[in-house]
């Protein structure tokens, strides 16, 4: 399967009930408050923090690969009356109309991208939608593997049809050489209408601080600064920091 296909089908329909983590919006509202609008969120999924900044009356759209997640957004969206405007695209193959005073992707997201040449193709194709002047926020993850422990142990919610959702790691591979890591998941749907399980491979892509800035800079974007998700300095070693990034001269 197409990593950029991942979260489709009932990778979708558990990420919401299964969602461990809520993200928060106040990095990205405060992002988009700073750098201006028009914005936009690139892997957008089912609206967090889309929505939330939809709801401050900011003007941002989004992209996101999964029309799945896309559909949940839209609806979610449509409860409460709030007018989005979302484009079912690849963020390393974009093509949208407007050009964007700040370009920002939510959590981890950046690490979907499964290798360095489609990363590169991300980064020029942000490049290529920044209005002049227009700044980009991408944070990235050094992932950890996943613990021995937890391998196997399912997790469970409940679907908006009463079935039971479960989700488990089966196996992962690990290659620091590459800076991959690909998990095999274990989907699994009981509803008396009918039950399925679906395994995929999740994959993970990281990045070097120097990796990162040499792809960003053949796509013609400077790094201008690396802070923790709160804005603060950070050092060199983080698990977690958001990259500041701008049209290089
Ligand atoms: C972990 S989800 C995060 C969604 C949302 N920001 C949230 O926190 O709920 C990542 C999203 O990125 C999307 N995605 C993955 N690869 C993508 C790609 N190449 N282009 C655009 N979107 C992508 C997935 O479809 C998914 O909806």
């Amino acid at each position: 399967m197409d990593p950029a296909d991942f979260y489709t089908g009932i990778v979708a329909e558990l990420y919401g009930p299964l969602k461990s983590v809520t993200q928060d919006p106040e990095p990205y509202a405060a992002f988009v408050e700073e750098a201006g609008s028009p914005a936009l969120e690139l892997g957008c999924g089912d609206g967090e923090p889309l929505l939330e900044l939809r709801r401050r009356g900011l003007d941002v759209d989004g992209v996101d690969s999964s029309a799945d997640m896309l559909d949940r957004l839209r609806r979610r969206a449509g409860a409460e009356d709030l007018h989005v405007v979302v484009f079912h695209q690849r963020m390393e193959a974009l093509d949208l109309p407007r050009r964007y005073a700040a370009v920002y992707l939510a959590g981890p997201t950046f690490n979907l991208l499964p290798d360095d040449a489609t990363a590169l193709a991300a980064l020029r194709a942000i490049r290529a939608h920044l209005a002049e002047g227009g700044t980009v926020l991408v944070p990235l993850h050094l992932p950890g593997p996943t613990p021995s422990h937890e391998v196997g142990r399912a997790r469970t919610a409940t679907g908006p049809d009463g079935a039971e959702l479960r989700v488990r790691v089966v196996a992962e591979n690990r290659d620091e050489h590459t800076r991959t890591q690909t998990t095999l998941l274990r989907y699994e749907r009981y509803h008396p209408s009918g039950s399925s399980i679906t395994e995929r491979p999740w994959v993970l892509h990281w990045y070097t601080r120097d990796g990162f800035e040499t792809l960003a800079a053949v796509a013609g974007l400077a790094v201008t600064g690396v802070t923790d998700p709160g804005g603060a300095p950070t050092d060199a070693d983080a698990d977690h920091v958001h990259v500041r990034l701008r049209t290089a001269d």
